[in-house]
């Protein structure tokens, strides 16, 4: 085992003197930089554009990108506030389709301007304290998940993972790299197999910046050498996050994890899905109903300006697929690690997370 040592803060998503800052993910790893908005329409383009991504970060962002159009919003009268709110939440709501947390947070933000009494300058100001109150619970989340996730990884350990489930994907710490960071912080030696992850690149760009920073190692690799590592015996547990978990546990993450759980399965290694509640849909009752985003097929044919796919040629660009819960070994919560029948464990998380609140 090495030294106990605490993670770097990367935090992705701020509020700093009246703006919304992010870092600028698309600008990584080149460039490391920050970016503010003051206009909620901005904010809504950097989540299209994925300046900001991961199913956390964007779910905070546009809990803080509603607090930030209310402050600017002029009504007379509390109907005619939420009414004029209600058009922006949808825009934020629909900026894309596939995880969870963007609706989650939008939801909660707008039945929180509803239900709170007052004047308009007190609704203003609880939905600014409610969203500063989400960027904190999910820096909260993170270290629980890390901490409970940190035990299913042996010390000595070599963790597949795909996309970046890290704290560019958060508000900071990140869900399955939080899970790596908390097994470091405890002294364990675990090293990182990034999947490049096609099209855009987030494990080779992002995870493996975020684990350079750390000083965690971390080897890249193509989407198509996992299954052969596993082979070889040089993988002890795949650790992903998570867009939309169903009811039943079927989760949707980045294209490419559910042939990363067929191939684990068959090598019988382990594959753990770390994700906030606030990632499961339980008006779902399985994956069959999640929406996946289809993005720009530029995405696949070009690299940067650079065509490299014959002009006319048919492509695909799924952003997500749904890897179904009986690939699933755990998911792992900030309520603890949930283990199959998910229908029963999910339900127990929630019913253990209500109590705690009161
Ligand atoms: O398209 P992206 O980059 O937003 O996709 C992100 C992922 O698939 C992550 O694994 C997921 O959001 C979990 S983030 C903690």
């Amino acid at each position: 085992m090495s030294q106990l040592r605490p993670a770097k803060i990367i935090q992705t998503v701020s509020w700093e003197s009246g703006r919304l800052r992010l870092i600028d993910q698309n600008a990584l790893p080149a460039i490391m930089r920050h970016l503010d908005y003051t206009d909620w329409r901005d904010v809504v383009e950097a989540i299209r554009a994925m300046v900001v991504r991961g199913a956390p970060a964007i779910g905070c962002t546009a809990a803080l990108g509603i607090a930030m159009a209310a402050r600017n919003l002029i009504a007379e009268g509390r109907e005619a506030f939420i009414e004029r709110l209600e058009p922006i939440a949808e825009r934020f709501r629909t900026a894309r389709p596939t995880a969870v947390n963007l609706m989650w947070a939008v939801d909660r933000q707008m039945n929180l301007a509803r239900n709170t009494p007052g004047s308009v300058v007190d609704i203003k100001d609880a939905l600014m304290r409610e969203a500063l109150l989400m960027l904190e619970e999910d820096l909260t989340a993170n270290r629980r998940m890390g901490w409970f996730g940190a035990d299913l990884l042996s010390d000595n350990s070599n963790v597949l993972t795909h996309c970046n489930a890290g704290a560019l994907a958060t508000v900071g710490y990140g869900t399955a790299l939080g899970v790596v960071r908390a097994a470091v912080e405890m002294g364990k030696n675990v090293h990182v197999y990034a999947d490049e992850t096609r099209p855009r690149l987030q494990g080779m760009k992002l995870t493996a910046w975020e684990m350079v920073q750390e000083g965690i190692p971390v080897t890249v690799i193509a989407d198509n050498m996992a299954a052969s590592l596993m082979r070889q015996g040089r993988v002890d547990a795949v650790v992903v996050g998570a867009d939309r978990i169903a009811s039943n546990g079927d989760t949707a993450n980045k294209i490419g994890t559910y042939s990363l759980a067929v191939v684990a399965h068959h090598h019988n290694i382990p594959f753990y899905v770390a994700a906030p509640l606030s990632t499961i849909d339980r008006d779902l009752p399985n994956g069959l109903q999640i929406p996946i985003e289809q993005r720009d097929t530029r995405e696949m044919t070009h690299i940067g300006d650079t065509r490299i796919a014959p002009e006319g040629v048919n492509v695909l660009n799924p952003a997500f697929d749904v890897t179904p819960a009986e690939l699933i070994s755990a998911i792992i919560t900030e309520e603890g690690v949930l283990r199959p029948q998910y229908t029963h464990s999910i339900e127990a998380a929630f019913d253990i997370a209500r109590k705690a609140k009161g």
